[in-house]
């Protein structure tokens, strides 16, 4: 099976680009052993402190971040880092070029049961001559990414990654510590009769995302005239990886619990990469008024609301939103 440096180099990746992927993913491998671990590591549970966006940090959390962090800084590839853990981005060598966004532990409230938890990044360009220090480096709009991938830490570590010559998925060897190849392009169906929303929120809902669900739960005797399937993992990165194996749509709309926010997912290090995954292996990602890949960024933890997967069922949902 083909390790992952020659198959970077042969779609034409950089050095540097690949040595910075290599460095993510040498985090990322520290973090699936944490995590395999389990009650026997000592980090399951929370700390004491929230982040900026008002969230409980578990110890995991914050482990996957300083990892993540310090291997990048130290690194010197990296102009400068936005995280979820981190209030504001962090400054790095002021002559790198690349600059990284990343959920280092998405879906960690599955940690303390054992379930599926994974590390998601998204690589760009920091604009000629610009500031490391300078958050406006972040403001570039998705489709600007170089790289995206996550790496999930299931039965097994898998790892997603697109540098735009499609999506491939690589499985942890860890006999050896290599990322294998084992999809090389992974190809979501267009059609799809499964999808993953948290649908305790739907008094909360639109109407046109009401609308949409309750046709699907309406089954083969509603509009749709076919039974629908329901998923939920409740780490973004579980229920996007169930849709680049075999297609669904996955969704976490807008909604108005808390009026002062009305999304949920995080665009550069949530929304942006997952778009690129999923939209290199055929399939499309959307707010339900915009590509998500086009919009523009003002905020380095800034929300949108996400529908993603297979073609034609989002294409289906956006119809609902017009
Ligand atoms: O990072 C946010 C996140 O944990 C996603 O991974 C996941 O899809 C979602 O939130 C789960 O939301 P809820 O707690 O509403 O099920
Ligand atoms: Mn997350």
């Amino acid at each position: 099976m083909r390790r992952l440096p020659p198959v970077l180099f042969e779609d034409g990746c950089s050095r540097e680009l690949v040595s910075l992927i290599r460095t993510i993913l040498a985090a990322c491998k520290e973090i699936s052993f944490r995590v395999g671990q389990g009650a026997l590591s000592g980090v399951l549970g929370s700390t004491l402190d929230e982040n900026i966006q008002g969230e409980t940090q578990k110890k995991l959390d914050v482990l996957s971040n300083q990892l993540i962090k310090d291997i990048l800084l130290e690194s010197g590839y990296v102009k400068a880092i936005a995280s979820e853990e981190e209030d504001y981005t962090v400054a790095g060598n002021p002559d790198a070029k690349f600059i990284v966004s990343f959920d280092p532990l998405d879906g960690s409230s599955n940690t303390d049961i054992n379930s599926l938890v994974g590390t998601i990044f998204s690589i760009m360009e920091a604009p000629e001559g610009s500031d490391p220090a300078d958050p406006a480096i972040f403001m570039q709009p998705g489709k600007n990414q170089i790289a995206a991938g996550y790496v999930l830490y299931g039965p097994s570590t898998t790892l997603a990654l697109s540098t735009g010559k499609g999506t491939r998925i690589f499985t942890l060897d860890k006999t050896h510590g290599s990322f294998l190849l084992t999809e090389n392009f992974a190809k979501i169906p267009e059609d799809t009769q499964e999808f993953a929303i948290n649908a305790s929120n739907q008094r909360h809902w639109q109407p046109a995302m009401k609308d949409y669900i309750a046709d699907l739960l309406a089954g083969s005797e509603g509009p749709r005239q076919k039974n629908f399937n329901m998923r939920w993992i409740a780490a973004m990165v579980g229920d996007v990886h169930r849709v680049l194996c075999r297609g669904g749509l996955f969704t976490y709309p807008a909604d108005t619990k808390n009026p002062e926010k009305p999304y949920k997912l995080r665009l550069l290090y949530e929304a942006n990469p997952m778009a690129m995954l999923v939209e290199q292996a055929g399939g499309l990602a959307h707010t339900g008024e915009t590509r998500i890949l086009d919009i523009e960024p003002n905020d380095i933890h800034q929300r949108v609301a996400v529908i993603l997967g297979s073609k034609n069922e989002v294409e289906t949902c956006l119809t609902y939103h017009k």
